[in-house]
């Protein structure tokens, strides 16, 4: 499907939308004329809440924004995403990672022809993947479990892990090496002994550099501290599991090219997590994303979270101008979160160029993503959120319910992140420059009811749908990266002239610094 957003007819409306009454929206002025702007800009959903009315649109803004998700056949995209068609049309793949989440057996009308065995496919992978995490978490002598892997294949599994440590087994540390900076493994290894660690080598094509890096290392690392048995202390994670059988690791667990790096939480790449949490965690957290899904794919377009959500961020993007997005958890264990839809929005919608014939666009794409557990982010850029020169729509994630005991704390957590709303959009008048809120800027407000596997699992999944309804909007493709290969190849050219020192060809700056770097260059 190629529908150039900016030729269909609500396109212009929205424009001219804009320019009369949008940017002239007082947020303050909208609540008191519209005493149903929170009803209606609420939205529930599985496993959370949702307030969007502190956000400058009205309710017409929407229903244009719904009639531009219409002409751009967007319930047709999605329905043909969920079928399995090869929606990724640069690397003719499937885009499938809800089927990692639906249940054995469960049938959606619309279903391609190979749906029921790739879904039997998932179950089979699935259950041997939760028997071998039971089986880890039994094994009294493997204390520290060390996952290898860069990008898609650590940041969910991290976030997630971090994000449920109330969940998670006493007594097995869970360790992330990603950067082939070899400071980072260096820690790690520091605290192991090879008889206790268990090295999960993650990686989907299992060619990333860093990775093969970091697991040559551990490898090394373990012999030469006599450990011995790596088929038992060296598991992989992967979709091309003969390249790890290539590399000497006989234990793995597979994964399809229909699953994106940044969509495989649910997939192998789940196996931290799963050791952690436990396989009913995991399953858990399973049946909270397929909850969201089920939502996605069935709630009508006004009432379906995502959708709001993607239809927010096109307006934003494109005809509010703004940037980028705050992302503030307030909650100390989502602190990995800003950094995981980073790359789930960044990497999946940061494109310059449609789908059809890879032609380059004439409106702006995915914004900036940036953000820190609140109350920290308060006492760091907040300010700039409040008083700066530009408009720098918030996020927030609270959950109503704390799991720790001390008193007070939680309380005074929720207060913050309302009362944070509360002055971005009230402001405040002063005749001291300095002391002026302008108040009327934007936020959202997603509430869970407590941090669990399931609603964890309902958060991560409404989160890669929007990100869909923004690209099928913008029309690009959300599930390649093609922009992360030229500096992967200029660093496979750079790496032996660190050694040789042959600047040969070399841009004046590369060819100075590379001098500079080179161990026996000036300092
Ligand atoms: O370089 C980007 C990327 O391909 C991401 O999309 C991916 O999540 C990451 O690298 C890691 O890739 P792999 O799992 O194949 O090692």
């Amino acid at each position: 499907m190629s529908i150039r957003c900016d030729q269909t007819a609500p396109w212009p409306l929205l424009a001219a939308h804009f320019s009369d009454r949008g940017r002239h929206l007082d947020l303050r002025q909208a609540f008191a004329k519209d005493t149903q702007r929170f009803a209606h800009f609420s939205q529930s959903a599985p496993y959370l809440f949702a307030d969007l009315s502190k956000n400058l649109w009205e309710r017409d803004t929407e229903a244009l924004l719904l009639d531009l998700a219409r002409a751009c056949a967007l319930e047709q995209q999605r329905d043909a995403m969920l079928a399995g068609a090869p929606i990724n049309s640069t690397e003719n793949r499937a885009v499938l990672h809800t089927l990692l989440r639906r249940p054995a057996g469960l049938v959606w009308p619309g279903d391609g022809p190979q749906t029921a065995q790739r879904l039997a496919d998932v179950h089979r992978t699935l259950d041997a993947m939760l028997a071998y995490a039971e089986r880890v978490r039994s094994m009294q002598a493997i204390t520290d479990v060390v996952n290898i892997g860069i990008g898609g294949s650590d940041l969910g599994p991290q976030m997630a892990v971090l994000a449920l440590e109330e969940f998670s087994l006493p007594g097995k540390r869970m360790h992330f090496v990603s950067n082939v900076d070899g400071h980072e493994l260096h820690r790690v290894l520091k605290g192991l002994r090879p008889e206790s660690s268990l090295f999960l080598v993650a990686s989907k094509t299992f060619t990333t550099a860093e990775t093969m890096t970091n697991a040559r290392s551990a490898l090394a690392w373990f012999a030469a501290q006599g450990g011995r048995d790596v088929a038992r202390h060296f598991v992989a994670l992967t979709s091309n599991t003969e390249a790890a059988g290539a590399w000497g690791i006989s234990t793995s667990f597979g994964f399809w090219d229909w699953v994106g790096g940044r969509y495989s939480l649910w997939s192998a790449i789940g196996l931290p997590l799963a050791i952690a949490i436990g396989a009913q965690g995991f399953r858990e957290l399973l049946a909270g994303a397929h909850a969201m899904d089920g939502h996605f794919r069935t709630a009508p377009l006004a009432q379906n979270l995502p959708v709001r959500l993607g239809l927010l961020d096109v307006w934003y993007r494109n005809f509010q101008g703004f940037g980028s997005r705050c992302i503030a958890p307030y909650h100390a264990a989502l602190r990995r979160y800003p950094a995981y839809l980073q790359q789930l929005e960044m990497e999946s919608n940061g494109k310059r160029v449609g789908r059809a014939g890879g032609r380059p666009l004439a409106y702006a794409t995915a914004p900036v993503l940036w953000g820190e557990p609140g109350t920290n982010g308060q006492h760091a850029f907040f300010q700039m959120l409040h008083q700066g020169s530009d408009v720098l729509p918030l996020e927030i994630v609270a959950v109503r319910q704390a799991t720790h005991p001390l008193p007070g704390h939680h309380d005074l957590l929720l207060a913050n992140a309302l009362a944070q709303a509360q002055a971005l959009m009230q402001g405040q008048a002063s005749d001291d420059g300095q002391r002026h809120f302008p108040g009327n800027r934007p936020s959202s407000f997603l509430l869970l009811e407590s941090l669990t596997p399931a609603s964890l699992g309902a958060l991560i999944a409404l989160q890669e749908h929007r990100v869909f309804v923004s690209g099928s909007l913008w029309g690009i493709n959300s599930f390649d990266q093609w922009g992360v290969e030229l500096g992967k190849q200029l660093a496979k050219d750079l790496g032996p002239r660190l050694a040789s020192g042959d600047l040969a060809g070399l841009d004046g700056s590369t060819a100075g610094l590379l001098g500079r770097l080179r161990t026996d260059g000036p300092t």
